[in-house]
């Protein structure tokens, strides 16, 4: 964006109306705290200064966007309340002689598009108005300010829903909370503003009506798309909102060539990314920073967070973080991948198995009822079924060390530490306490003995004695 530019963005109030512990701005939808969408917007208009104004639990509301929005800086509003406090604060916290113009936008208000912003200020500027403001016509305006215009259209002022006649809460055009301002009328009009309404607050809203009477050219934008002016207060409206946004989400990969069978379903956070061919079938997660290759089919009822998935992988019914999935593995049904998991090229982690920190080579299998922790699995390996690794002695973890093309028993249990050596075997029902050399077969259980005829002398008149005669005496 040319010119200059300071964009204020306000996430000091407490958001009374969601009753809950979190501040209402850290509240996420699509993987992101509501202000944090607020402020990857506001990033990509390459502003001189981008403030974002704090009061309420400031040192939580810092720590969760310090990391990732470096370029913000944050100010603290004092105990004067309302919006037009915020903002006054603000501007006092830019250089003096800044004399550009000022982007205000409401941490609560997430889904605005770069591109309105941009209409906004080109408006503002190509008006050559002191303030521009961002409206809509809703079916159901509750709740927010309404847009009080004259005879001719032009806009006169803003009165909140608290301070609103009954004619005045008929109008079904919104104020969005999203404004432009030449700064220096933005100072002057803020220092005009009191607290005499049905809020006590410092309204930034006033400060449009005090332009007006002065003289000053207000100019107001209708947004075409509503939804993107969604202000978030209550849990019922950021459950709308983040529909709203996976919608927007769900479409922009189909139209990357992603195939997903049932977009009511299927939730993507926005830092996911995604491949052509790849399908996505009901009830599927996508979350966080997840990554997934070409051709890989994902779902139904599955969750990953945080994963990578390697090209035409099929991961089935299973709950992932964490874990990476080669190339034309296959995962599930009722898996369990927790972090650390590394899955090679065409491996499989099947039915009822739990991995964590484990890397399983190239073309290793788990494939049913198995616990894998802690362990490195060479290529070519099969772990029986229910093969388990016993990585915790009740104080220390410890490593499992598999080499290459081992195949264990079923049952098989590994007390770590402990290593096998390449193409080394287990009988069925080992307890595998010492390392295995390479090649050679581990047997810890004690061959069987049969002591014949025993239920028919102990447990005589039993169902299993009367069978156990009728099959003794047929032969
Ligand atoms: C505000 C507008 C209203 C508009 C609506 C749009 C005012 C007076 N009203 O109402 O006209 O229709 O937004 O969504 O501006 N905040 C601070 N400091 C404060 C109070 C609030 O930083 O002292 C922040 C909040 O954290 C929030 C934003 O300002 O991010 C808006 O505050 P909120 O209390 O939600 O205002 P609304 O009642 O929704
Ligand atoms: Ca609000």
């Amino acid at each position: 964006m040319t010119g200059n530019l300071a964009i204020i963005i306000l996430a000091a109030g407490q958001g009374t109306r969601m009753k809950s512990r979190l501040p209402k701005v850290l509240h996420p939808i699509g993987g992101r705290p509501l202000v944090g969408h607020v402020l990857t917007t506001a990033a990509r208009l390459e502003a001189q200064h981008i403030e974002v104004v704090v009061r309420h639990e400031r040192d939580q509301v810092v720590a969760a966007l310090t990391a990732d929005y470096p370029d913000a800086v944050f100010i603290d509003q004092d105990d004067v309340p309302g919006t037009g406090r915020a903002v006054q604060v603000a501007i006092d916290a830019l250089p003096g002689d800044f004399d550009g113009d000022v982007l205000v936008l409401s941490g609560d208000v997430p889904l605005l598009e770069v591109e309105t912003l941009r209409g906004l200020i080109d408006g503002h500027r190509a008006a050559a108005a002191a303030a521009t403001l961002l409206s809509a016509r809703l079916d159901d305006p509750t709740g927010y300010g309404r847009v009080i215009r004259d005879d001719e259209g032009t806009v006169q002022r803003i009165v909140e829903q608290k301070d609103a006649t009954a004619d005045e809460a008929a109008v079904t055009e919104i104020n969005a909370g999203v404004y432009v301002f030449r700064a220096p009328e933005l100072r002057t009009y803020l220092a005009q503003v009191g607290q005499d309404n049905a809020q006590g607050e410092m309204y930034l809203t006033t400060v449009i009506e005090l332009l007006r009477a002065a003289d000053q050219r207000v100019a107001a934008e209708i947004a075409v798309d509503t939804a993107s002016t969604f202000g978030i207060n209550d849990r019922i409206q950021l459950a709308e909102a983040g529909r709203v946004l996976n919608d927007r989400i769900v479409r922009r990969w189909q139209r990357e060539g992603v195939t997903v069978i049932d977009p009511a379903t299927t939730w993507i956070d926005d830092d996911a990314n995604l491949s052509p061919d790849v399908t996505i079938l009901p009830n599927t997660h996508i979350l966080r920073a997840t990554v997934i290759a070409p051709g890989a089919i994902i779902g139904p009822d599955t969750t990953l967070v945080d994963c990578e998935v390697g090209e035409n992988a099929i991961v089935r019914r299973t709950d992932a973080t964490l874990a990476v999935i080669g190339a034309e593995a296959t995962v599930g049904p009722f898996s369990f991948l927790r972090p650390g998991t590394v899955l090679g090229a065409k491996g499989k982690i099947g039915a009822y198995v739990e991995t964590k920190n484990a890397e399983i080579g190239e073309g290793s299998k788990v494939p049913h009822l198995s616990y894998v922790g802690d362990a490195t699995i060479g290529r070519g390996v099969n772990l029986g079924a229910s093969t388990i690794t016993a990585n915790y002695d009740d104080v220390n973890k410890h490593r499992t060390e598999i080499g290459d093309e081992v195949h264990t028993g079923s049952h098989t249990v590994l007390v770590a530490p402990v290593r096998l050596g390449a193409g080394a075997k287990t009988a069925a029902g080992a307890v595998v306490r010492k390392d295995v050399p390479a090649g050679a077969l581990a047997m810890s259980v004690a061959p069987q003995r049969n002591v014949e005829g025993w239920v028919e002398k102990n447990r005589a008149g039993t169902g299993a004695a009367d069978a156990a005669s009728r099959e003794n005496s047929a032969e």
